[in-house]
């Protein structure tokens, strides 16, 4: 079978690596793909954000399963259009991604089926925000309403910080349209989970948990990121806590969508808040975590496709994948200036020489091949992830790999899958 792929980061290269793999996939096809995904797909040319065209080059191809990495052309309807054409494309429809594509309509729709999140409300303007600024104290969590790209959620310290994010969102200066109408959300605390489940739109299959690292600087210090690392260990949560996430979270929001007209089939990523009274949502995207695919795709022992296709199938309950005992962990080198400014265009060496350290992977996110060797150029640059008996292992191998690569003002996080090792300790 042919595979086409949509996006071009981290994410769809680890896809990409782990399809192939598949005996039954002849070929993977990417828009845009990257350098790194170059060497597992071919690349084809086209606007991913553009359905239409999307669904010819699907057709032209004979493309038997078209996956789609990240959520923008899930919110621009390309799922829609596949299915309009009969096309087997694993993601949520236009209507179900919104659960990703409004923040306002994810946290009413939580409050209307009973899903534990964080208190809010909604504001249309400043008036109404200066109002309600204060009612649930300080530090306050203020939310665009529409797709930022990540930069639309900013933890405000005080009062005045508050106001000063709410009158840029709300104006349009700080993310554009997104901003125009925003969340007001109490603060929370405690430890961030990654929960991913497939849905058919009737049964779900929950993947292992995995642990990001939003903030650039170790000890989650530092401004946000699209993620500087992430593992995937099953001791990141206990059987009793998977089955409360499943049974109080994931299933209301399945059977929500289903009883409100927009059945999710796809990749759900529950992002969560494990707090002193129980997890709590954070966000939702209808998509693959980014970097948490990477230790996903490198821990699943099985076939992928055969899950991908149970989703357009509606045969989810019958999926058996197989995970590799231990735990995976991948590093993200990230340019020098990044999340700012960031410097391109430098040269990178070591790729080589990390990926012959056994069982490791450099998944590239943002790198451009010239002449035969590789340069920068994006704000995350590599995510270099190795497997390991125990956490423990895992962490040693990813920093052993790490320490191969060089480019100008590389950096990187030196504590992804610390807090796992500490809760082992706690938990003796
Ligand atoms: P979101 O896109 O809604 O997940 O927000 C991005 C990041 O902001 C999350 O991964 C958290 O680190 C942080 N965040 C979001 N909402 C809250 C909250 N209510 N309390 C504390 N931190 C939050
Ligand atoms: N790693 C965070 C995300 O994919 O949204």
């Amino acid at each position: 079978m042919k595979i086409l792929l949509l996006g071009g980061g981290g994410r769809e290269h680890a896809l990409a690596w782990k399809l192939r793999q598949s005996a039954r996939v002849e070929g993977v096809y990417a828009v845009p793909g990257n350098a790194g995904i170059a060497q597992e797909a071919q690349i084809e040319q086209g606007d991913i954000l553009n359905p239409a065209q999307m669904a010819d080059l699907a057709q032209r191809l004979q493309a038997g399963l078209t996956m789609v990495g990240p959520e923008a052309p899930l919110v621009a309807g390309v799922v829609d259009e596949f299915e309009a054409r009969g096309l087997p494309i694993v993601g949520p429809t236009c209507a179900a991604a919104l659960l990703e594509g409004s923040k306002i309509f994810a946290k009413e729709f939580m409050r209307r089926h009973g899903i534990p999140t964080a208190d809010f409300v909604v504001c249309h303007g400043t008036g109404e925000a200066r109002i309600n600024l204060g009612c649930f104290g300080f530090p306050v969590v203020l939310k665009a309403d529409g797709l930022a790209a990540g930069k639309g959620v900013v933890v405000a310290q005080n009062a005045s910080e508050a106001e000063a994010t709410t009158s840029a969102m709300l104006t349009g200066q700080l993310v554009g349209e997104a901003g125009r109408r925003l969340v007001l959300e109490r603060f929370l605390q405690g430890e961030e989970v990654t929960f991913t489940v497939l849905s058919d739109g009737r049964n779900l299959l929950a993947l292992p948990p995995t642990q990001d690292h939003k903030a650039v600087f170790d000890g989650d210090r530092g401004p946000n990121t699209g993620g500087m690392g992430a593992y995937c260990d099953d001791d990141i949560l206990s059987p009793q806590l998977t089955r409360r996430i499943i049974e109080n979270i994931v299933r209301p929001t399945l059977e929500g969508m289903a009883a409100e007209g927009a059945p999710f089939r796809g990749v759900l990523y529950v992002g969560l808040m494990m707090t002193a009274a129980g997890p709590r949502v954070l966000e939702y995207n209808v998509r693959f975590g980014d970097p948490e695919t990477q230790p996903l795709m490198m821990r699943l022992a099985s076939d992928l496709l055969p899950l991908l296709e149970a989703v357009t199938t509606g045969t989810l309950d019958r999926a058996r994948p197989e995970w590799a005992p231990g735990a995976t962990v991948c590093v993200a080198a990230a340019s020098g200036g990044y999340p700012g400014e960031y410097q391109r265009d430098k040269p990178i060496t070591g790729i080589e020489d990390a990926e012959a350290l056994a069982g490791v992977k450099v998944f590239h996110a943002g790198t451009r091949l010239r002449d035969g060797q590789y340069f920068t150029a994006g704000g995350r640059v590599l995510g270099i992830t190795a497997p390991g008996a125990s956490l423990r292992d895992a962490i040693a191998r990813a920093y052993a790999a790490v320490e191969k690569i060089g480019f100008e003002g590389v950096h990187c996080r030196r504590d992804i899958g610390r807090k796992g090792l500490n809760r082992q300790v706690a938990g003796g």
